[in-house]
């Protein structure tokens, strides 16, 4: 039997057709923050790049994702896009962006596309979201929806915990995802649910999704970049594979230059910009007559 991934492929190259978004399934997706995360992680391969709102943490020190402003999104965007030149880049609405009214999240929605050069939005939510995310697509602006362990309901949910647990709220998820097929987002996020939860859904509904601590059987995986690169000062979570430990990299680095400045290793001549020689050969006589003087 074909997997849920493979079988959605053809559907996927629909959505190509439909709306110009390269979609690949069972590709890579990666978040970046920033002109050179955006650029590695685009010429790395990564088919599309998510500017989320988790930097509020990774790339500003906030506790969670609720304080993190429209603007300070926006800024982040601009920089990604700088970098990424092949990727798909979807950018995420903050708390508070889309939570006030449609015309309120529409104005926000295509200051990303505006401003930013976004491709695609993403809105956290489901059944609930469903209109709003019809009103940003009749704005011709591709949505990709967020259902599962959604971060800006942490207040509502009691804290970060995965989603979908028994039937009941299995069949929320269910209804979600069915809704935000139905609204036409360009693709799903699956995010901190039960592995059989996800591929349930994954059967469902045309739209592919995309899993994160949501297990193998969606349609494409998505990572934080500060997470597989250990940059996130706390013990990741479960779902979390590190490739890399760049804050060692990064300390061994500063320490290295350091000690190599304390010590006087650094610069050397080699690393030293010089006079040219006409120049040198004037200068050499009055340094030795200064010289002479002092003596
Ligand atoms: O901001 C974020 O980290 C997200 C995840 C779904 C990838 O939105």
């Amino acid at each position: 039997m074909d997997s849920p991934a493979s079988s959605k492929c053809m559907i996927i190259s629909t959505l190509n057709a439909v709306c110009g978004i390269l979609l690949p399934a069972a590709h890579g997706r990666l978040l970046a923050y920033d002109y050179s995360s955006g650029r590695l992680v685009d010429e790395a391969g990564i088919d599309i790049v998510l500017v989320g709102d988790s930097l509020a943490m990774t790339m500003l020190g906030y506790e969670n994702t609720l304080s993190v402003t429209l603007d300070e999104m926006l800024h982040h965007v601009k920089a990604v896009r700088r970098g990424v030149k092949h990727a798909l880049l979807i950018a995420d609405m903050p708390y508070g962006s889309y939570h006030v009214s449609a015309d309120d999240a529409v104005r926000n929605a295509a200051r990303y596309v505006k401003e930013g050069g976004a491709e695609a939005v993403k809105v956290e939510g489901g059944e609930k979201r469903a209109d709003l995310i019809r009103r940003i697509i009749d704005a011709e602006i591709p949505v990709a929806g967020h259902i599962g362990l959604t971060p800006q309901s942490v207040n509502m949910m009691g804290g970060y915990r995965v989603q979908g647990k028994d039937l009941t709220a299995i069949e929320h998820l269910m209804r979600d995802a069915v809704a935000l097929d139905r609204a036409g987002v360009a693709c799903i996020y699956l995010e901190g649910i039960p592995r059989e939860v996800a591929a349930m859904i994954t059967t469902e509904v045309k739209t592919p999704t995309i899993g994160i601590g949501a297990g193998p059987d969606c349609d494409g995986q998505v990572l934080v970049f500060h997470d597989i690169l250990n940059l996130t000062f706390q013990q990741p979570a479960k779902f979390v594979r590190r490739y890399g430990d760049a804050a060692a990299e990064i300390t061994h680095a500063v320490q290295s230059y350091r000690a190599d400045v304390l010590s006087h290793q650094y610069p050397s001549d080699a690393e030293s910009y010089h006079l040219p020689k006409e120049t040198k050969a004037a200068l050499d006589p009055m340094l030795e007559r200064k010289h002479a003087m002092r003596r």
